[in-house]
């Protein structure tokens, strides 16, 4: 056991972390999703609500997942096997596996069509094209058999290829590149949609808050977003914790990784939003946002298509760093509780998930009147996974941190890096004993069915 130990891959500096945690925190969720929610659920009351989960459910959540992972030095599951042993605590891991590999299956298909536009972008595809022909375009790819599933093969390899050389030398390597890249695309998009003629209208729309509009079902969103943005919930950032080294502050480097997603998050906000009100199209065009409207934004722009091929390269780097962190999951479980080799590990579940990222693929077409509860399977496990296998997930991560694992085990783990405060960490047990777990069940609750959540709302 002790030679396997110190084989252990391990991330070898403070921005490596960084880079590989943020970079799976910084994705779709940020830059397709997030947007479009918002715009569905009404600007910027959701946008509050989020804020208000993001501190005081999805940091501390961050926070127990790192330490759950520095601690053990395992994967999602063997970390529960460890510091709880004998107990049933370890199906946390199972779960957060089986998330992992439903998350990435469809993840893999958005990712794929974002490359597709990145060529579609460099060949100057959207020009003079009318909204209709673009969003005909869109549906028509989409729906097609053949070229989205290339496209998420390819990326799914680009994922399998980094993982498969390991931590240092492929998760850190890479996103020390790719992350940096993101900051200097979204800044230049943010820059231009400012100075965008009539841009006040879509940061207005962003920023202030309507709470008229909000709804039962944006809160159910609006924490599943949290989940699903910082990547918590499954494990994620408890394998990534795994590989962080004993002198690191994990207070810190949660809090340094939350910003950073949510800063993000609003940044790619900003980029769209403006553009949006400026050329007088809907906001709340759902998942086709970033696909449709944006590049109906482009053609309309000047200097459209060096900013469309921008963008596209930008939410294509965001899949990869977080893809490679869902993957990881499959792979470290697979390495440490099947005794696979990397290798085949990585190549296995590669393999499995681009399968059922297929069949994703084509329940947009080919299989579309295939439904479940009038979801098709790409909706399916899109809901399933970031409304109630993450709150799920949080939920239980929290009462382990909160009660099983303890303030005292808590505060050694935190100290090997850092000094906490009695108070802070006070707040924080807080947090995880009582405050995420009530409110996430609530959540989960209404997500069923059985609790309304406006009966606690004001009456309109
Ligand atoms: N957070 C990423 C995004 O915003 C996606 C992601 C990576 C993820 N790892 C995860 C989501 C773990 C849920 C759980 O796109």
């Amino acid at each position: 056991m002790s030679g396997k130990q110190s084989k252990r891959d391990s991330f070898s500096s403070k921005f490596g972390v960084i880079a590989a945690a943020a970079g799976s925190a910084v994705g779709l969720g940020n830059i397709w999703k997030f947007p479009y929610i918002t715009g569905v659920y009404g600007g910027g009351a959701f946008l509050f609500v989020y804020l208000g989960f993001i501190l005081a459910i999805g940091l501390p959540i961050m926070l127990s997942e790192l330490i759950i992972g520095r601690k053990s030095k395992r994967n999602a599951f063997g970390a529960f096997k460890k510091l709880a042993p004998k107990s049933v605590w370890k199906y946390i891991g199972i779960l957060g596996v089986a998330a992992a590999f439903m998350i990435l299956s469809f993840y893999g298909v958005i990712a794929g069509w974002s490359i597709e536009y990145i060529f579609m972008a460099v060949v100057d595809g959207f020009k003079d094209t009318s909204p209709g022909e673009i969003s005909t375009t869109f549906t028509a790819f989409i729906e097609s058999p053949v070229k989205p599933v290339a496209f998420q093969l390819l990326f799914m390899l680009l994922t399998g290829a980094i993982v498969i050389v390991g931590i240092r030398k492929g998760i850190e390597k890479y996103t020390k590149i790719l992350m940096p890249l993101l900051v200097v695309i979204i800044i230049i998009l943010d820059i231009k949609a400012i100075s965008l003629k009539g841009s006040e209208a879509g940061l207005k729309f962003l920023f202030h808050p309507d709470f008229s509009k909000l709804t039962g079902e944006g809160i159910l969103s609006a924490l599943g977003h949290a989940f699903f943005s910082l990547s918590l919930g499954m494990g994620t950032l408890i394998t990534y914790g795994s590989y962080i080294r004993n002198d690191n502050n994990l207070l810190n480097t949660a809090i340094q990784v939350t910003v950073a997603d949510t800063i993000i998050a609003v940044l790619a906000g900003i980029a769209i939003f403006p553009a949006v009100f400026a050329f007088g199209i809907e906001p709340n065009s759902g998942p086709g946002l970033v696909f449709i409207t944006l590049p109906n934004v482009f053609q309309q722009m000047p200097g459209g298509h060096i900013f469309s091929v921008l963008f596209f390269v930008l939410l294509t780097v965001a899949a990869l760093t977080s893809a490679i962190s869902i993957l990881e999951v499959v792979v470290a479980y697979f390495t440490e509780e099947l005794n696979m080799k990397r290798k085949w590990a990585t190549v296995f579940a590669t393999i499995f998930i681009s399968f059922l990222g297929i069949i994703c693929s084509l329940s947009m077409g080919v299989f579309k009147n295939h439904s479940f509860y009038n979801l098709n399977f790409f909706d399916l496990l899109d809901w399933v996974s970031a409304n109630i296998l993450l709150p799920l997930g949080g939920l239980l991560i929290s009462l382990f941190m909160g009660w099983y694992f303890g303030r005292k085990k808590i505060r050694k783990e935190l100290e090997k890096g850092g000094h906490i405060g009695s108070a802070l960490l006070s707040i924080f047990m807080f947090l995880v004993r009582f405050i995420a777990p009530v409110a996430i069940a609530m959540v989960l609750l209404h997500g069923t069915g059985l609790l309304d959540l406006k009966w606690f709302m004001p009456a309109k």
